[in-house]
Order: C-alpha cells, then sequence, then structure tokens
C-alpha cells in the first residue's frame, strides 16, 4: 500500500468529513438511477454517508405499480450496513415517510390546515433523521392536488421537502452530471444565476428541465448548496462530496470563498497550509510566535469552510507592510484565490496609513508584476526591512505603490 498518497488523500478528505458530519441532505433519486446493477452501489456510498453522520432523505420516484418493490429493496440493500466493512451487520434503519408538495384534497373540501399539515410531516421527517434513520419518500400522485406528471410531483416534493426541514444540501442523482455539451461546465461550481441561464437556453430535454428548475427553485429559496452528480459513474458521489475538485456540478447561493482575518486557534491550519511550499523552497519558513505577533496580520481563504490559503501582513513600525506567506492551496489554484487575499492584504495596508508595500519572492516574481508590482533593488527599502532579507536565498524584490 502507497501509504503516503493514503495518508495524503486521507488529510485533504478529512475535512469534508468535518463539514458535512450531521448536516441534513436531500437526495432525488430519478426511476433510471433505481436500475438493478446501479441501485446497488449507489446504496453502498450512500450508507457510507450516513456512517460518516450525514442525515438524508431519500426521495424516490418509482411508478405506483413498482413503489412497494423499490421501498422494500432500498430497506433490504440498507439492511446489508456497510458491506466488507466492520459495519457489514449493522443495519442501517430506513424508514418511510410521506410529504404532500401540494396540500392534500379532501373529497371535494377546500385542503384545510395545509400548512400545518405539511409542518407535521415535516417535524416527523426530522424526527426520524434525529433518531439516527434514514427517510425513504416515494412520492405517488396523490401527494398532489395538482395536475403535474408523475415526475413533476415528485421534484417538487424534493423542493418542498428539502426547505420544509431546511437541508443543507439537495443532491440530484443525473445522468450526465453535466447541463451542456461543454466539458468546462462539468465538474465546475455554478452560481445560481449561471445555473438559472443555462436552463433559460431551453436546450435540455424536457424531463431534466423539471428536475433541474426544482433544484434551481431550492437553491434560490434557501437551501445553499445544490449538486448535479452522476449515478452510473462508480464513486462519483464520494467525489463530489469529499473532494475539492468535486465530480459533478455545484451550484452555490452564496460567494463560498470567504477571506478572514485569521485568529491564533488557527495558526495549525496556517502552518499546514504552509507545509508544502515551504518544502518545495517557493515560501519561507515562518515560526508560530512570528504568525500571532501582535505586528502581524494573517488572513484565512475558506471555501465552504474548508482552509484554502492566507495572506500575512508583516509591519516593522518605522518600515513598510511586507505581503508574504501568500499562498492557494495546490488544488485550489488559479481560481482567484491568490489575486483576492493579495487585495486584501494591499486594502489592510492601505487602511494604516500605508503608501508601499513589498514582496520576496523566488517563485511568483511575474504573478506580482500582474498585480502592478515592480522589480525593484534592495536599497530602495528603508533600513529596517532590509535587515530580515536573506542573502543566501536570492529572492526578487517586488514593491507596488498603493493608490
Ligand atoms: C502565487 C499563488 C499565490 C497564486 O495564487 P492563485 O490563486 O493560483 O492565482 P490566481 O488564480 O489569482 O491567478 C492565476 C493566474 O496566475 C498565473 N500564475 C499562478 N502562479 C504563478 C506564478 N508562480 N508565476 C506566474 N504566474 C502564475 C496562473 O497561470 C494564472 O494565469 P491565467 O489567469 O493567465 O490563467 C499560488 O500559485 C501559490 O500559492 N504559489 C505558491 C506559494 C508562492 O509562491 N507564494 C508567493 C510568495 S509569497
Amino acid at each position: 500500500m502507497d501509504f503516503h498518497r493514503f495518508a495524503r488523500w486521507f488529510r485533504d478528505s478529512s475535512p469534508y468529513i468535518r463539514e458535512h458530519r450531521d448536516k441534513v441532505f436531500v437526495v432525488l433519486m430519478p426511476a433510471a438511477s433505481l436500475q438493478q446493477g446501479l441501485l446497488g452501489k449507489i446504496v453502498r456510498d450512500l450508507a457510507l454517508l450516513h456512517v460518516l453522520g450525514i442525515k438524508q432523505v431519500l426521495i424516490v420516484e418509482t411508478t405506483s405499480g413498482e413503489r412497494r418493490r423499490c421501498i422494500t429493496t432500498v430497506k433490504e440493500l440498507f439492511a446489508r450496513g456497510l458491506p466488507s466493512s466492520r459495519y457489514r451487520n449493522q443495519a442501517i434503519s430506513v424508514v418511510e415517510e410521506t410529504f404532500d408538495s401540494a396540500p392534500p384534497i379532501h373529497h371535494g373540501n377546500e385542503p384545510r390546515d395545509a400548512n400545518a399539515h405539511r409542518r407535521k410531516q415535516a417535524d416527523h421527517i426530522v424526527q426520524t433523521l434525529d433518531h439516527g434513520s434514514i427517510a425513504l419518500i416515494a412520492p405517488t400522485v396523490g401527494h398532489s392536488m395538482s395536475t403535474n406528471s408523475h415526475e413533476e410531483t415528485v421534484n417538487n416534493v424534493a423542493t418542498a421537502v428539502a426547505l420544509s426541514i431546511s437541508a443543507n444540501k439537495m443532491i440530484v442523482l443525473h445522468e450526465p452530471a453535466s447541463l451542456v455539451g461543454d466539458p468546462d461546465i462539468v465538474n465546475s461550481d455554478l452560481s445560481t444565476d449561471a445555473f438559472q441561464a443555462i436552463l433559460e437556453q431551453e436546450t435540455l430535454e424536457k424531463s431534466t428541465m423539471h428536475r433541474m428548475h426544482a433544484l434551481l427553485q431550492a437553491c434560490r429559496q434557501g437551501i445553499n448548496r445544490g449538486h448535479i452528480v452522476s449515478y452510473e459513474t462508480e464513486g462519483a458521489l464520494l467525489a463530489e462530496l469529499f473532494t475539492a475538485d468535486g465530480s459533478g456540478t455545484q451550484i452555490s447561493t452564496d460567494d463560498y470563498l470567504t477571506i478572514r482575518r485569521a485568529t491564533d486557534i488557527d495558526t495549525d491550519v496556517i502552518l499546514d497550509l504552509m507545509k508544502m511550499d515551504i518544502e518545495q523552497d517557493r515560501l519561507v519558513p515562518r515560526s508560530r510566535e512570528k504568525l500571532r505577533d501582535d505586528s502581524t496580520t494573517v488572513f484565512l481563504a475558506e471555501h465552504d469552510n474548508i482552509p484554502v490559503g492566507c495572506v500575512a501582513l508583516y509591519s516593522l513600525e518605522d518600515g513598510m507592510q511586507e505581503i508574504g506567506t501568500l499562498l492557494a492551496a495546490p488544488v485550489h489554484r488559479d481560481r482567484n484565490i491568490g489575486s483576492r487575499l493579495l487585495s486584501r492584504a494591499e486594502a489592510e495596508a492601505r487602511k494604516r496609513g500605508a503608501s508601499h508595500v513589498f514582496v520576496f519572492t523566488r517563485h511568483a516574481v511575474d504573478w506580482f508584476e500582474r498585480h502592478d508590482y515592480l522589480t525593484s533593488r534592495l536599497d530602495s527599502l528603508p533600513s529596517a526591512n532590509r535587515a530580515t532579507y536573506d542573502h543566501e536565498r536570492q529572492s526578487t524584490l517586488l514593491i507596488k505603490e498603493l493608490e
């Protein structure tokens, strides 16, 4: 076994495992994903999510003739636990729930207390999840009073459930996981606006369109993350949820990159982020004390609460403000994170009244030049700043005049 690769993979995935724990995911499973041969593999991955502490509501699309058989099959598959693991004999309980996407019909009467009825159903689902079970809903057309097709009813139920229980994610299993033929769109993060723009092109076939509109509606109304994940590609769901690159299409309702001022608690995370670039001689090592020093301000970039980059502003009383320890985690490079961190550090320097900032770098000279930094001679720095220059390292000095 390649321990190094395994450890690297595990370290990269562990923040996602922590992030998803105790979160609620609504998974929409269209009829095509329930085929024999596929369902077993999908359930195996869903069972793993369950063992990792993710609460799930499965919305399955099945005809009324197949409904009972389908529910039994899903329950039986989960009852096997996680085959080939120590969880193999630990049955995962699946509880059948109902949810009306529209008010139930009362034989010609107006729907009574429809909202209260749905609230009760939602509370029941939440209880089921809190008791450690997976909730399963196989809507029938009778679950809706409208004239929708069965497929639309299922999509609407998925959206309505996700919103009613304030789910953290809605996942649509769909083939392919891309909405357009353009390979750049697969494996990507789309904003809700970009997602809507694709739907408005009306190039998708009708049933895909309905399903995607249901997902869009959920994202527009408060579900922060939507995912379109292939049901055919083995492991696609795990790759989507536990790797930085994902495997399908993610729809984000907010700007999922946040940059905040780091505190002492973040020091280990920052040292960890820096490790590889220090080993590759791209960054100068900085001590824990230096990172925590009053004269240092570190900003941390996080993607979905996962640390993905940092930058530090080192100030000297009589000197200029130095920008350093700037990095974007390798799998997150070329996504503008470095540029945004740099702007944040520059804004902070400006706020402190600095007219210039400088940086020492060996490998990113061109990158800084693209951000209006000019290669400069060491003697253009105040002597206080020059004192820390490592002559052996032969870094290039770049200075930027702040407007
Ligand atoms: C330098 C660094 C912070 C850039 O971050 P990033 O988030 O990947 O950069 P951005 O997405 O903002 O910019 C990407 C662009 O810069 C280019 N680029 C990235 N690194 C570059 C480098 N070292 N030299 C020149 N150009 C570079 C990319 O090719 C891309 O170009 P494009 O827009 O034409 O496609 C990142 O590469 C990094 O962490 N490097 C290792 C640590 C380091 O050298 N830090 C600087 C010393 S303090």
